[in-house]
């Protein structure tokens, strides 16, 4: 019998769920016509994914040294039941956790990582650059570039920075190039810091110097979430947990996963609901960062120098600071289009889970699943547990998405 780890699980084909939604996806729109953003665009893209950000194809093949790679960098990535949790719930019916901790850099980041920076070099550019939050996008695109052979820059949410020196020198061990956000390297990123030199960051600010870098300096930019070809690229994380549930014999009652950007959640959930029409599916974010709960569905920019197109989507605006919390993937203001455009329709429920009950199911988790899971992925486990204690039918099956590991996040216990 085959087993869940085989790698014969890796699909060939990523799926695109935008011909499978609802409605028609609206558009990336340009707000300045004499400049246009959709235009930049062409220059800083790959024209690979350019074409996957636009397609309206469900599957696309993944090149085969991509799909080599994944074999390597730690896919399948397990697919287990998680009877520790279980039992210390008291839990009579099933909790299967899918565990992208398990590559090499620690989370699903690298599974979108690879493909661009393999795209980027087949077309003949020689660097990547990129931002990064919790630090886990900006590992996942250092490893990727130096595996292609190019060069990677990245600026690191300054707040994250300050909190987890150990991505600096991770970043730097792999021949990546790292600098805090706001930085006096971009026009836009010395402008914030004349008004306040103690700005902590944002990710908004973040992927507006890495646009202006990508473009002063002739680099493609690598994209970590919210667009349509990151999620899917992560779809590869549902197509195998697709065909594990398969050999385990499993139906899954309940989906949930975090949401930063929308894209391990859209990975993971996206290619399950074809088969799972049925399931309660629950998007976890903070409750410092309560897109879903609080912002608005509208027209607003993906950065906030607001270079970048302005997409329809969760937001609470893009200019939004919001608290330094210790979940540095979870403080995007948006989500992506396709994602929001479920919440909104009412198929994907939202749930914030507050600092205390992530740190409490994080410390739960580590002591009965043996795993220190990354902070954003402990939103999923917190909402999980809330969906266990709160609900009355003892025997659905809740499948989680633990989208990382936490072994460089040990900060946050120090507080
Ligand atoms: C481990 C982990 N999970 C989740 C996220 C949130 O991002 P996304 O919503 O794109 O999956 C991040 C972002 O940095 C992350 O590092």
């Amino acid at each position: 019998m085959l087993s869940t780890q085989d790698s014969s699980i890796i699909p060939n084909e990523w799926y695109n769920i935008v011909p499978d939604l609802p409605k028609q996806l609206p558009p990336p729109v340009d707000r300045d016509e004499k400049k246009s953003s959709i235009q930049l665009l062409n220059q800083i893209l790959p024209k690979a994914i350019l074409k996957q950000e636009f397609t309206f194809q469900k599957y696309t093949k993944i090149p085969e040294e991509v799909q080599e790679i994944y074999a390597q960098i730690g896919r399948p990535t397990p697919l287990f039941r998680a009877k520790g949790l279980e039992k210390a719930l008291d839990y009579n019916g099933k909790i299967l956790l899918k565990y992208e901790g398990a590559t090499i850099t620690g989370s699903h980041k690298i599974n979108t990582a690879i493909p661009q920076a393999f795209y980027t070099r087949e077309e003949g550019s020689t660097g990547v650059v990129t931002e990064t939050g919790a630090g886990q996008w900006g590992t996942a695109t250092t490893v990727a570039a130096s595996l292609a052979g190019i060069t990677s820059k990245i600026f690191m949410v300054k707040i994250s920075f300050n909190q987890k020196p150990l991505r600096k020198q991770i970043i730097e061990l792999y021949g990546g190039e790292i600098v805090p956000s706001p930085s006096r390297e971009t026009k836009f990123g010395t402008e914030i810091l004349s008004r306040n030199p103690d700005h902590p960051g944002t990710l908004g600010i973040a992927i507006s110097e890495a646009v202006e870098y990508a473009l002063e300096h002739d680099l493609k930019y690598m994209l970590g979430s919210v667009f349509n070809s990151v999620l899917t690229h992560q779809s590869v994380i549902g197509l195998e947990t697709e065909k594990q549930l398969e050999i385990l014999g499993e139906e899954p009652d309940v989906l949930i996963g975090c949401v930063g950007g929308g894209s391990n959640f859209g990975g993971f959930v996206f290619p399950l609901m074809r088969k799972f029409k049925e399931t309660k599916i629950y998007a976890s974010t903070a409750s410092e960062v309560p897109k879903f709960s609080k912002g608005e569905y509208k027209y607003d920019f993906v950065d906030t120098a607001k270079i970048l197109p302005s997409i329809k989507m969760y937001s609470l605006g893009s200019d939004y600071v919001p608290e330094k919390i210790y979940a540095g993937g979870l403080r995007y203001h948006g989500a992506a289009p396709s994602l929001s455009m479920l919440v909104n329709s009412g198929r994907i429920n939202s749930s914030d889970m507050p600092e205390d009950k992530v740190i409490d199911a994080l410390k739960l988790f580590a002591r009965t699943q043996g795993i220190v899971a990354a902070p954003e992925s402990g939103h999923a486990i917190a909402t999980a547990i809330d969906y266990v204690k709160n609900n009355t039918d003892q025997k659905e099956t809740i499948l989680v998405n633990v989208s990382g590991h936490g072994l460089m996040d040990m900060s946050i216990f120090q507080r």
